[in-house]
């Protein structure tokens, strides 16, 4: 039952899309518990850390962090707000976090959030050092309140969990084994957020790709058909999907990118390295090459895909010629965009304990060569939409009067003048200009009633 909010909730979220998807949800099962959500963390009732662990220093950050809380707690006059951490942190290391920071009130893990109210009950009731990091992922999706988001772009996780085992990895430790929603969990989750006025949706799952759910037929579907089917729902026009593994790119998929319309032009595609030495230490089963052919075949389907890809630099052993390796590969493939880690061993994975970790001076300088060459190439994509008509979905009222930001197809952030009647519509732009982060464009279709003396504004 709903109930008229009398308490706050304040969510900070560190680290992946997934994070960001799971702290609306936790947001919306706490507002049928009476709690609206703030953005002060002063202001707070309940403050939820909802932590990332893939990189060291994460649990000193969350330490760190309730640290700061407890002194809030300790100056304010009224209010103490009760902690909670929540995520990845909280998955891998449980009670220890308790332990080192007594003040933590609750630890749950990433498949325990429909279960928040019953865990708050427990708080209010006196009940203290509460752990709860044990149940699958089937039984939070099927019960958490439908999703309350609004706006014109949103996140709809479909899969979650990792059976890769990439050495360096806590995913597969934090999130659990491979789990797909159903079909018509999925498309019931859709229509919702298409009827709140959504039109672009993306797809979330540690290894979306690798996704295989129940169809309404009681088969099991391939990710290329669960595409297919969530484009006939009228009201979204637009379909991503993040992040996928090279291993479960098929030819259903790869041919989706070339038959559907919806689908848009972006991939992110991680590679990590470019030595095949260290893929293979990696664990990644796949080879430089088989990345580049299948990039090949991928663009073959789809010529203007924009691709993406995350990388790690001075995993346990790398060489330098073995980085250059990377480089390499980098400039064969050409990205549009990419995120880039120094690698950083976390505690249980095989590469924590390799005896041949590189220093952090040359990880150092590896990322910087590697970061200089994909901001390079990010610029080049990004240059070459200029003078381009590209349809751009309006997403948001920008900083200035009258200006809008929108989304291109290869998900670069477009700033143009237009009227905010348009939000949530698609419209041609012509890209004029590349900022740092961004492209600006026109709107052509706005001259007629934005001319001032003649001027474009
Ligand atoms: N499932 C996705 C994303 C996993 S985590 C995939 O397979 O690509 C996101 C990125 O974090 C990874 O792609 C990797 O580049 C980086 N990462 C993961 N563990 C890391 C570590 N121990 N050190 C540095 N970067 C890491
Ligand atoms: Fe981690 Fe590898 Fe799984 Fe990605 S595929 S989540 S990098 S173990
Ligand atoms: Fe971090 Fe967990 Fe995502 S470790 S990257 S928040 S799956």
């Amino acid at each position: 039952m709903k109930q008229e909010p009398t308490r706050k909730v304040f969510i900070k979220t560190y680290g992946c899309q997934m994070n960001v998807y799971d702290s609306e949800r936790m947001g919306d099962v706490l507002a049928k518990e009476g709690y609206a959500t703030t953005e002060d963390q002063a202001d707070a009732d309940l403050v939820i850390l909802n932590t990332c662990h893939i990189r060291e220093r994460a649990a000193e950050k969350v330490f760190s962090e309730v640290g700061k809380i407890v002194k809030a707690n300790r100056l304010s006059e009224g209010k103490q707000a009760r902690i909670a951490v929540a995520g990845c942190v909280a998955q891998a290391e449980g009670a220890e976090i308790i332990k080192r920071a007594p003040a933590v009130d609750m630890v749950f893990g990433p498949q325990s959030y429909h279960r928040l109210p019953e865990l708050l009950a427990r708080a209010d009731a006196g009940e203290k050092s509460i752990i709860d990091t044990e149940f699958p992922a089937a039984e939070k999706f099927a019960k958490l309140p439908d999703a309350a988001k609004t706006g014109v772009s949103a996140f709809l996780t479909v899969q979650e969990g990792c059976d890769k085992f990439c050495s360096f990895c806590v995913v597969p430790y934090t999130r659990g084994a491979e789990y797909s929603r159903g079909v018509a969990e999925i498309e019931r989750e859709l229509e919702k957020l298409s009827a709140r006025g959504v039109r672009e949706v993306t797809l979330l799952g540690q290894n979306v790709n690798a996704w295989a759910g129940e169809g309404p037929d009681g088969r099991i579907w391939n990710f290329a058909e669960l595409l297919a089917k969530l484009s006939t729902h009228e009201g979204i026009a637009r379909i991503r999907y993040t992040t996928s593994h090279p291993r479960d790119m098929n030819e259903a998929l790869i041919r989706a990118h070339a038959e559907n319309d919806k689908l848009m032009p972006y991939l992110h595609l991680p590679v990590q390295s470019g030595s095949d030495r260290v893929l293979a230490a990696m664990n990644r089963q796949h080879n430089a090459q088989s990345y580049i052919d299948l990039i090949a075949s991928i663009r073959q389907a789809r010529p203007d895909i924009a691709i993406s890809g995350d990388f790690i630099v001075g995993f346990p052993g790398e060489t330098d010629a073995e980085f250059e390796e990377t480089l390499k590969l980098v400039e064969e493939v050409r990205y549009a965009a990419a995120y880039s880690f120094a690698y950083s061993p976390r505690p249980g994975t095989p590469a924590a304990t390799k005896a041949e970790q590189v220093p952090e001076e040359v990880k150092k300088a590896r990322l910087h060569k590697l970061q200089a060459l994909l901001s390079q190439q990010m610029q080049e994509f990004n240059h070459n939409c200029v003078g381009r008509v590209l349809p751009v979905l309006l997403e948001k009222p920008g900083r200035n009067a009258g200006q809008l930001i929108g989304r291109s197809p290869y998900l670069q952030s477009v700033h143009l003048t237009a009227d905010p009647a348009l939000l949530g519509q698609i419209v041609p732009v012509l890209i004029e200009a590349v900022g740092p982060n961004s492209l600006s464009g026109h709107y052509e279709a706005a001259d007629s009633t934005h001319i001032h003396g003649g001027h474009r504004i």
